[in-house]
């Protein structure tokens, strides 16, 4: 039996509360709920979960604050078995995200990134956690120049950098360089444009239809399977993480391991708490063998 893979993941860790109602406001409306719930979430965390839960060890880098939100958010990634050695703890508040989810599953989303924010400086033992590691995994809800530093060092080592840059925004060049393998959403896609063709691996998530794969051996695309939809919160970092998990696999196994995660990730409420295992995964594509993601 081969060693599952190590995967650093570098990013932010939030508090998700969570409304649902019928239909969202219009500006200036107010509706009334049908239900609240507070559920660990964060792109990083989720990913990080995710990662965990197909199979790979986890070690995470990333920062909460000391309010209350702080220790429910270290224990989501303890008890589901991902390092926290790295998750520092700073002065003021965690992340939280203002989530609203409607009766078709679609969501608003508006993060305050609180510790997040403050999370800007790698020291020694950050970057030896990164070096050390056979995939970094990145998205952008944390200070771009972290992100920068990290991707700098993984790259140095041979770690493979695997960036979701997500929320998009302007990133230097010197970031790109070192990107191996990119995860945008079709809207990502058509925004960032020709930046993408530097990369070598490049993966388009399109939802319910699926994803694209384009990279040194041509192009493909990987339908997702068909589930009932409850909430599409965290399904991209459901299929992120679970994407850095397989990922040793090649990437047309890798692809539909992710699509499958991100699908089941859609059929219950709330980010962390919807992201699949392992044993759920292999069941849905029918392959007992990929049951453990060897
Ligand atoms: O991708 C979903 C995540 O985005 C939520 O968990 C929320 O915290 C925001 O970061």
């Amino acid at each position: 039996m081969t060693k599952p893979p190590e995967v650093a993941v570098l990013g932010s860790i939030n508090m998700d509360l969570v409304s649902v109602t019928t239909r969202r406001p219009e500006p200036g409306e107010t509706v009334l709920g049908t239900g609240f719930s507070l559920v660990p979430g964060g792109k990083g965390a989720n990913q990080a979960l995710a990662a965990r839960r197909s199979g790979a060890r986890v070690r995470f880098l990333g920062a909460v604050g000391s309010d209350l939100f702080a220790p429910p958010l270290r224990q989501v990634l303890t008890e589901a078995g991902v390092d926290t050695a790295r998750l520092r703890s700073l002065p003021g508040p965690s992340g939280v995200a203002s989530i609203v989810v409607d009766a078709d599953g679609e969501n608003t989303i508006i993060v305050t990134p609180g510790a997040n924010g403050g999370f800007d400086g790698l020291d020694a033992d950050d970057l030896a956690c990164v070096a050390a590691a056979d995939i970094l995994l990145c998205q952008l809800e944390i200070p771009v120049d972290t992100v920068t530093a990290a991707a700098r060092r993984a790259r140095a080592a041979g770690t493979v950098v695997l960036l979701n840059p997500s929320p998009a925004r302007a990133l230097p060049a010197e970031l790109w360089r070192d990107v191996d393998v990119a995860v945008v959403n079709s809207g990502e896609a058509r925004s960032l444009g020709g930046v993408l063709e530097s990369v070598p691996h490049v993966v388009v998530t399109r939802g319910a239809q699926g994803a694209d794969y384009r990279g040194p051996e041509g192009r493909s695309h990987v339908p997702s399977p068909r589930v009932e939809v409850v909430d599409t919160t965290g399904a991209g970092d459901a299929f992120t993480g679970a994407l850095a998990a397989a990922w040793h696999r090649g990437p047309e196994r890798a692809l539909a391991w992710a699509c499958a995660a991100g699908a089941l990730a859609t059929t219950r409420l709330g980010a962390s708490s919807s992201i699949p295992d392992a044993r759920r995964i292999g069941r849905l594509l029918g392959d007992t063998t990929s049951e453990s993601n060897r």
